[in-house]
């Protein structure tokens, strides 16, 4: 039961231990179902915890400065997750449970995660549309906000090309195109983050040789890197026609200079909808051809 007369001393802002991820993973859906609740079969939600725990146990491994928690009489109510790759911060994950926010808590968890960053060449954030994130990242020093689209939909696959030239990839043959790609388009490679990425069942990994790459789970497109928009088009056709025929699909986190992806998306049969904005600072890559990972940026 939530306690509604707390004062901010009540309040612990701690690193995360390793032990914590489960209950860190736990908060953060109940924050995030709140804003974007979904109807998951039981089998799905499980598989989903089981992902999202992954990846917030790797991250407590691969960034441990980086990853914090608020606690309140022993209980974990929030978590904000960030990481550093080749030099660049990534924001990755942060949430309070609903009977908490509103209150500052968020602003204490955000600070100690933010300053991790504080000394990279670089920042990104993928916000929610929740209007007290979008106002922590827009208030934070050097940041700009990129407005970005979402499509999602059924997609026709008989509006696809008939020859793609993506192919399955492979971590260990490819790993060379796609730190490449990735660090062309966000000037950091993701190759460290793809193994627990792709660890979900149903994910897969495309690729053009030397040119980029792509990971989709079931036509959701996760990731997507590429230096030239050929590529990436070809790359989207490939991962949003890979799921299940006649599933809806989603595509998040569009830029302006990624209005490749809609012409692709419009013609595929999908829709465009509302999604949060992105923010960056610093040096950064040139962000196109670039669908950026939610979990992973
Ligand atoms: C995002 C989240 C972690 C922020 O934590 P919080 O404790 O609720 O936020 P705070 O109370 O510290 O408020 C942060 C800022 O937003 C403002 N704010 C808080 N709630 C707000 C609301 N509902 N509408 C507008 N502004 C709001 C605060 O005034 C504060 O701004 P200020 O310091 O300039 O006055 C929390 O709201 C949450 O879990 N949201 C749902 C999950 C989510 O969207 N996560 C972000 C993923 S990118």
């Amino acid at each position: 039961m939530a306690r509604t007369a707390i004062s901010p001393a009540d309040v612990t802002i701690r690193p995360m231990l390793a032990q914590d991820a489960g209950a860190a993973r736990a908060v953060a859906s109940a924050a995030l179902d709140e804003l974007h609740p979904r109807d998951l079969s039981a089998q799905e939600a499980a598989i989903q915890a089981a992902s999202a725990t992954a990846r917030v146990a790797h991250l407590q491994r691969t960034d441990p400065g980086g990853c914090w928690v608020a606690e309140l009489d022993g209980e974990i109510i929030g978590t904000a997750i960030g990481l550093i790759r080749d030099g660049v911060w990534g924001f990755s994950l942060f949430g309070l449970l609903p009977d908490y926010q509103g209150r500052g808590i968020g602003t204490r968890l955000y600070a100690p995660a933010l300053q991790y960053g504080a000394h990279a060449r670089g920042g990104i954030i993928l916000s929610s549309s929740h209007p007290a994130a979008m106002r922590r990242y827009a208030r934070s020093p050097g940041y700009r906000l990129i407005p970005t689209v979402r499509l999602s939909g059924a997609c026709d696959p008989r509006r696809a090309p008939t020859a793609l030239r993506c192919r399955a990839g492979d971590l260990t043959a490819d790993a060379h195109t796609i730190e490449a790609a990735s660090r062309h388009v966000r000037g950091a490679s993701h190759l460290r983050d793809l193994p627990t990425l792709l660890g979900r069942p149903d994910s897969c990994l495309l690729v053009v040789e030397g040119d980029g790459f792509a990971c989709a789970r079931d036509g959701n497109v996760m990731l997507l890197a590429a230096r030239t928009t050929a590529v990436a088009a070809d790359l989207l056709w490939g991962a949003i026609t890979s799921g299940t025929r006649g599933a809806t699909v989603c595509v998040d986190f569009i830029s302006a200079d990624n209005n490749w992806a809609i012409d692709i998306g419009l013609e595929a049969g999908l829709s465009i909808g509302s999604c949060g904005p992105i923010f960056v600072r610093g040096q950064l890559g040139t962000l196109a051809p670039f669908l950026p990972s939610g979990a992973y940026l």
